[in-house]
């Protein structure tokens, strides 16, 4: 098991260590896992050139860290519970020896589905076990899975699905979600239409709809199941070979396909587990997360499971059948841990105090939460009442590329600051640097959040794509990882992240591309052009705000062309895309090159009345034309 911080002198001393020097700290970290050849060099690096290699020579497999090397102390532990949608139906628990098991038999399935190492699986379920099964059994024949969120669309799917070229989809009849329920298959028959690479379609029966079936390419799970047996070697893998691609936006239009290596990823995944939730023995721990996210890959999957924890997986959404239901949970279950985001929080927080105020949690330890900024209040309203004052919050700062948690305080054992993410994690190495890229050195001061050194957690490429790769991460800033968000260093050294300085926004913790979103409207025959601002919204953080041009629509028709605009955009993306507002306006701010100037939308949206220098407009006029359009607008 890898090693555990409880002091805080402790933290300073190990921070001061993997500084000073950072392979050793590291080399002694991925000690304690199970190689079946220990690694050559420790690390290999180049942020200028970039080219990032951890433990390369090592040679291992993630689930035989996860089984093999837990099963002789964990083995009648409970590995995962599962807990349904709607609470009267059963729940699910599977020991380690179990969920092992299942892998290993799902490990055979794809091998008679001729998925050999290398090979890309997609992978679109709702959080049914059968996700945890799929990922791991790709990891132990060395197939890279891409799990791609249940709330895509088919369009969605199929881009990530024909990027990867996935040989294999893993998909369920339907899913459950609050008193919904989601047609995954027919969204899937529809993306397959246009995604030849996939040979073979596996369904997970989970909400017995009716269905159609192409008996050439559909297979059940369950039958599959049926005619293989549980035992499975494990394909030993190179350390840097892939382990995941996880689809993430950034601020051009096309998702980036975030390539994590094997050995790197999971030393890096397993120590900050550990170390941030304070992790011990027996302790039951639930992250709310979707797998389809990184965090759940990280803290529902990969981290607990590594370190022989016991992970409550939650198939539901917080306010069904009431808003009691994460409490609930966490009592079922005797939760000691719980990680959840601020627009969770916010949601709960709006259904009023009377589904909390009454509610004892004696066996909750700490608290987290991710994805997004989390205001004050919402800090103290967790920290008041789901904690009653007694459990440490770790705000913790990261990204689908870091792999794992960056900027967090160590529970328990950092003290905290209401809205702070706090510290670098030992390992991390941030600095902050201003427009030009000079470093801001000290205290008390405000910039672009860079990290100069990397970790065995640091994504390695984009798939099929590393000059994007390049140019998105370390071409802005020379010798630099920068992450797109500001921060402010307070006096005391303390980080607070302010959130994205990209094109890229954050609406209730999904992370969106507003060229993205504007490709998708743009698809309208009715629209000659538009541009997406984010804007402050009280539950989700961010909504989407979408400034549209199109010519000569009638006063009667502006309803439904708003409708079928947003419509558009659900089926191009997903719902969770959708704009919450479209104002129709003459025309965008323009420089002379013809770029939209977003700050200058940007500023209307969020009620700033200075909007600097616009002599460099080719359109100066239309600031006044959208800021009278914008004040008559119905909000
Ligand atoms: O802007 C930051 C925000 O989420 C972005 C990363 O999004 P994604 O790759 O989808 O990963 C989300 C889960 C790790 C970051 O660039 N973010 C994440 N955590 C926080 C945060 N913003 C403020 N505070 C956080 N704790």
């Amino acid at each position: 098991m890898v090693p555990k911080i409880s002091t805080l002198s402790g933290y300073i001393h190990e921070y001061q260590k993997s500084v000073a020097n950072p392979t050793g700290f590291w080399a002694n970290i991925a000690d304690s896992f199970y190689w079946r050849k220990k690694w050559d060099t420790i690390l290999k690096w180049n942020f200028n050139d970039p080219e990032i290699e951890w433990f390369k020579g090592g040679r291992l497999n993630i689930t035989e860290n996860i089984f093999e090397r837990n099963l002789f102390q964990h083995g009648e532990q409970k590995a995962l519970i599962w807990e349904p949608n709607d609470p009267s139906e059963s729940i699910i628990e599977l020991t380690y020896e179990e969920l092992f098991s299942e892998v290993k038999s799902f490990a055979n399935v794809l091998r008679n589905h001729a998925v050999k190492k290398g090979d890309r699986v997609a992978i679109y379920l709702p959080m049914v076990p059968e996700l945890v099964i799929a990922m791991l059994a790709c990891a132990r024949i060395g197939a890279i899975h891409s799990v791609v969120f249940a709330g895509f669309s088919a369009n969605a799917l199929s881009e990530r699905i024909n990027d990867a070229q996935a040989k294999i989809l893993i998909t369920a009849d339907g899913g459950f979600r609050g008193n919904k329920i989601i047609n995954l298959k027919e969204t899937a028959d529809e993306a397959l239409l246009n995604s030849p690479s996939i040979r073979s379609n596996i369904v997970v029966k989970r909400t017995n709809q009716k269905i159609e079936w192409n008996t050439k390419r559909d297979f059940w799970w369950h039958t599959e199941m049926d005619k293989v047996m549980d035992e499975a070697s494990a394909e030993i893998m190179d350390a840097e070979d892939p382990l995941f691609i996880l689809y993430t936006s950034g601020s051009t239009g096309k998702p980036k396909g975030v390539v994590h290596s094997t050995a790197g990823y999971m030393v890096y995944a397993a120590y900050t587990f550990k170390n941030v939730f304070q992790y011990s023995s027996n302790d039951i721990y639930f992250c709310a997360a979707d797998i389809g996210w990184i965090t759940g890959h990280s803290y529902i999957v990969y981290g607990p499971l590594l370190e022989g924890a016991t992970t409550v997986m939650f198939e539901g959404i917080p306010n069904f059948p009431n808003p009691s239901r994460y409490w609930d949970i966490i009592n079922k279950h005797q939760v000691n841990q719980f990680y959840s985001s601020p627009t969770a929080l916010r949601s709960l927080i709006a259904e009023g105090q009377q589904w909390i105020k009454d509610v004892k949690m004696p066996s909750l330890r700490v608290l987290g939460t991710v994805g997004e900024p989390i205001n004050e209040e919402a800090w103290h309203w967790y920290h008041d009442h789901v904690g009653k004052n007694k459990c440490p919050i770790v705000d913790t700062w990261w990204q689908t590329e870091t792999g794992g948690i960056m900027i967090s305080p160590i529970a328990g054992v950092i003290p905290t600051k209401p809205a702070f993410a706090c510290l670098p994690l030992p390992g991390i190495q941030p600095v902050i640097v201003d427009a030009e890229g000079n470093k801001l050195c000290g205290n008390s001061v405000e910039g672009n959040l860079c990290l100069q050194f990397p970790w065995p957690g640091i994504a390695r490429t984009i798939w099929n794509d590393h000059p994007r790769y390049v140019k998105s991460y370390f071409s802005k800033y020379q010798g630099l990882y920068f992450t797109g968000d500001g921060v402010r260093r307070d006096e005391d050294g303390y980080y607070r992240i302010l959130g994205r300085m990209d094109d890229v926004i954050n609406v209730a913790g999904h992370r969106l591309g507003t060229a993205e979103i504007e490709n998708a409207i743009n698809e309208h025959p009715l629209v000659v052009e538009s541009a997406v601002v984010g804007y402050p919204h009280e539950i989700k953080g961010q909504g989407v705000f979408a400034f549209v041009v199109s010519n000569d629509i009638p006063m009667n028709a502006i309803e439904e062309l708003k409708n079928s605009i947003k419509k558009g955009v659900s089926k191009m993306i997903s719902p969770i895309a959708r704009p919450d507002f479209i104002l129709f306006v003459d025309g965008l701010p323009k420089t002379r090159s013809g770029k939209i100037m977003r700050r200058i939308l940007k500023n209307i949206v969020e009620h700033k009345s200075d909007f600097g220098d616009i002599t460099t407009l080719t359109n100066p006029e239309i600031v006044d034309h959208l800021l009278q359009i914008y004040n008559s607008m119905e909000k």
